[in-house]
Formats: structure tokens, C-alpha cells, sequence
């Protein structure tokens, strides 16, 4: 019987496997750099999680099912209500900001096509407990230096919620009616939204993109909607600390997003390249979230890297990906050496990267197999140089091979 993977999911031999280790090493390590935690939380989520406030989007695309006691329970759509959630049960009486991140898969049933998969990788901070621009700034400035890490280009595209959000409410549209023009404009429905709001006011507000100049024509066209300027204040504070630290940004004040849990700055990266599926980033403000939860009013902000995205756009943008290194194969002449091949291998993986035969070949195949690997080194281990406590080394690239004592062996492969 052949059972085939389900759609959207895929397997990942161990040269994709490398790499995707390689590429989540060197995100992560600049996330520790900038002191933030490694947190984890389940697989599996109660449903109810992400259809408070993830938005019509998520709720839609949910793995949901019910598990064996009728509890209806779902595969994580997203990290952002479960980090809320854990804060909640366990992190809240840390001391703020708590900066935490992950690296998990996420499922959503959507339609797969390149750089849409159903099962997918996600790379994502979360800081919680600072409603400041400073926190902001940190997290839209630490991807893109996980961006630049990486070699890749990218274009950083900033928006507000908020600024939408203070100007429905002044024009009397409920949360609802809000949610729905913010989800038009994630889909990009922009006739329904005309249809839905009827006011001229958010239909300019939302085509407004470009430079620091837009805040200045936003600032005049919502003279008269306070709530709505301070909110243009903000964003314009964080965009001041983007340009000090010379980060290239576009505004777009028509940003949506997919997640209806956004409250302030929310923004996008994009990678040339990539076709449709071509946002590697996406994140925000989320100020309610956690309150929502149960937990005291806690502002928070974050994003989360497509990590499968991320590695497309790599391979696109031509970034080479370092080879696995196998160091030394041990190569045994005869069996009866084997044991004490392996005593020597055994020493060897203490610093080294060593493999040794294992199907009992000839010398020749041995070696050939060790080229195949790209091993810098063969030992080659016959019972004559065992008898004077010594082994061969085999330079596989020159060819050069000379008797080596064994305790010399580790100092001699540097
Ligand atoms: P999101 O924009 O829904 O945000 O997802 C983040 C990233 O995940 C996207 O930018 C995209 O690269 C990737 N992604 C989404 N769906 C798929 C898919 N089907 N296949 C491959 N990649 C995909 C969030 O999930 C928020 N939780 C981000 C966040 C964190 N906001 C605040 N904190």
C-alpha cells in the first residue's frame, strides 16, 4: 500500500535539512544577541484561541477537529494568540519587557501553490509589556538585520492600524465594519471596501504610499479627527528612529493585514523574486490581545518571518549555503580491525565530523565513498600500523598519505 504525503506538506532530506538548520542558526543566534528567549508552546491549540481576534482569514483556513473527549481543538494557525495565551498562564509575572521567540510550524489549509504550503515554518519575536515607539522600532529593526544576516534584499513596507482604526471610529463604524474594511484590504478587495464604507476620507487615506512626505498629506487630511493624528505622531516617531539608524522603509497607510488583533504599527517585508507568495515578514502592534486573554493590559509587538519563504529567497537571490563538512572517514582494511577503527573514529568525533565504514567494503570503494562525502581526511586503519600503534592518513584531496601515531592523529588533522 503506497500512502502519500497530504497535500501541502512536504518531507526535507537532509542536504534541505542543513540548510534549513543553517538559516535558523543564524536567525536565532542574532534574536539571543538582542536578548530574546526561546519559548515553545503546543501544536495543538484550542480553537477558540484564533477565533476571538485572529480574523475571518485565519478562521477560515483552521485545521479544526474534535478530539476523542468533544473538545474542539485545532492545529496553530499562528504564534501570536498562543505566545498571549502562555503569557497569560506563565510569563506574565516576568519582568518587562518580556522578549521571547520560537521557531515552529503552523498549519493552514489553504490552497497550496509555490511559497504556500499547508504546513509551514515560521521564525517570530514577541516583546511584551512596552507600548513605546522604542519597542516597535527594535522589532521592525531586528528583521531586518535578520534579513541582512541572511545577504538578502528586501523591501520594508510600514503601515498603522491604528490610524484606520481612530478614523472608522470617529465616523461611526462599529468593530465589526472595521474589521471587515481591514480584511478588504489584506485581500486587496478594494471595490467592496468603497461599497462597505461609503466615505471618501479612509478610500484616500489607504491609497497613501510613499515616503515621509505621506505623513504630512495624512496629517492634513485628517485635520479634525484627533485620535487619528496622534496616531500618525506615532508612526511618524518610529520612522525617526528607522532613519537615525539609516533603514529604508515605504509607508503605506493602506496596510491590512490578515490578523484582525493589530492595533497600531503593523509591517511587511518583501523579496523581488518570489512570484505572489513574495512577503517573507509580517508583523505588529497587538496592544489587546492579552487582556482579551485574561491577563492584565499588556502592549505588545512582534513579527514572524515565513521561514520556507525566507529560504526561496535565498536560493533566488543566489546566497550560497555552505556545504555539510564530513571531516574524516575512518576506513578499516579488514574486519578484524573494525573494533578497534571504531576506538579511533570514537576519539576522533570528540572534535571532529568522522564517519567509518560500515558495510565492509574494499579499501577502494572506502575511499571512493569518502570523496563521494567530501571528507578532507581518510584514516586508514590496517592491523601492521596498528601493531606500532599507528594508522595512515590520507589526505583525499592531494592524495598524499603518510603513518600517523594515534595520539598524534587529532593535532595533525588541525
Ligand atoms: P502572517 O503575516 O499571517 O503573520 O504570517 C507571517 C508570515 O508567515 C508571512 O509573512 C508569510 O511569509 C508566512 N506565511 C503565512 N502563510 C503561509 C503559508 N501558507 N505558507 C508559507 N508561508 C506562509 C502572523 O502569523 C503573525 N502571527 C505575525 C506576528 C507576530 N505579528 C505579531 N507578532
Amino acid at each position: 500500500m503506497k500512502v502519500v504525503k497530504p497535500r501541502g506538506t512536504r518531507d526535507f532530506p537532509p542536504k534541505k535539512m542543513h540548510e534549513r538548520n543553517h538559516v535558523r542558526e543564524l536567525i536565532e543566534s542574532l534574536f539571543v544577541r538582542y536578548n530574546y528567549e526561546e519559548i515553545l508552546f503546543p501544536t495543538l491549540e484550542h480553537s477558540q484561541l484564533f477565533m476571538v481576534k485572529s480574523g475571518e482569514e485565519i478562521g477560515e483556513h483552521m485545521y479544526v477537529f474534535q478530539d476523542k473527549g468533544g473538545r474542539e481543538v485545532c492545529l496553530r494557525p499562528e504564534a501570536t494568540a498562543s505566545v498571549c495565551r502562555m503569557f497569560v498562564d506563565s510569563l506574565r509575572d516576568l519582568k518587562k519587557p518580556v522578549k521571547v521567540y520560537y521557531s515552529c510550524p503552523m498549519f493552514r489549509y489553504e490552497r497550496p501553490q509555490k511559497g504556500r504550503y499547508r504546513e509551514f515554518w515560521q521564525v517570530g519575536v514577541e516583546l511584551l509589556g512596552s507600548g513605546g515607539c522604542e519597542a516597535d522600532f527594535e522589532v521592525i529593526y531586528l528583521a531586518c538585520r535578520s534579513m541582512e544576516s541572511l545577504g538578502l534584499e528586501f523591501n520594508l513596507e510600514i503601515g498603522h492600524i491604528g490610524v484606520l482604526r481612530n478614523l472608522m471610529e470617529d465616523l461611526g463604524l462599529d468593530e465589526s465594519a472595521q474589521d471587515k474594511v481591514i480584511y478588504y484590504l489584506d485581500t486587496g478587495e478594494e471595490d467592496k471596501l468603497v461599497e462597505l464604507v461609503g466615505e471618501q476620507i479612509i478610500v484616500d487615506l489607504v491609497k497613501l504610499e510613499g515616503g515621509r512626505e505621506i505623513l504630512d498629506k495624512a496629517g492634513s487630511m485628517l485635520v479634525g479627527y484627533d485620535r487619528a493624528q496622534k496616531t500618525i505622531k506615532e508612526l511618524s516617531d518610529v520612522v525617526g528612529l528607522l532613519e537615525s539608524l539609516s533603514v529604508d522603509y515605504t509607508i503605506d497607510l493602506g496596510m491590512g493585514r490578515g490578523l484582525e488583533y493589530y492595533t497600531g504599527i503593523v509591517f511587511e517585508m518583501r523579496v523581488e523574486g518570489l512570484g505572489a507568495e513574495n512577503q517573507v515578514c509580517g508583523g505588529g502592534r497587538y496592544d489587546r490581545l492579552i487582556e482579551l486573554f485574561g491577563g492584565p493590559p499588556t502592549p505588545a509587538v512582534g513579527f514572524a518571518f515565513g521561514f520556507d519563504r525566507v529560504l526561496d529567497a535565498m536560493k533566488e537571490q543566489g546566497v550560497v549555503f555552505p556545504e555539510r563538512k564530513v571531516d574524516v572517514l575512518v576506513a578499516p582494511v579488514k574486519r578484524e580491525v573494525w573494533s578497534e577503527a571504531y576506538k579511533v573514529a570514537s576519539r576522533l568525533r570528540e572534535d571532529f565530523v568522522v564517519d567509518i565504514d560500515l558495510l565492509n567494503r574494499k579499501l577502494g570503494r572506502i575511499l571512493e565513498h569518502g570523496n563521494e562525502l567530501g571528507a578532507r581526511f581518510a584514516v586508514i586503519v590496517g592491523p601492521k600500523e596498528l601493531s606500532r600503534g599507528e594508522v595512515t592518513l590520507r589526505d583525499m584531496a592531494s592524495g598524499d598519505q603518510s603513518d600517523v601515531k594515534i595520539e598524534e592523529l587529532r593535532e595533525r588533522l588541525g
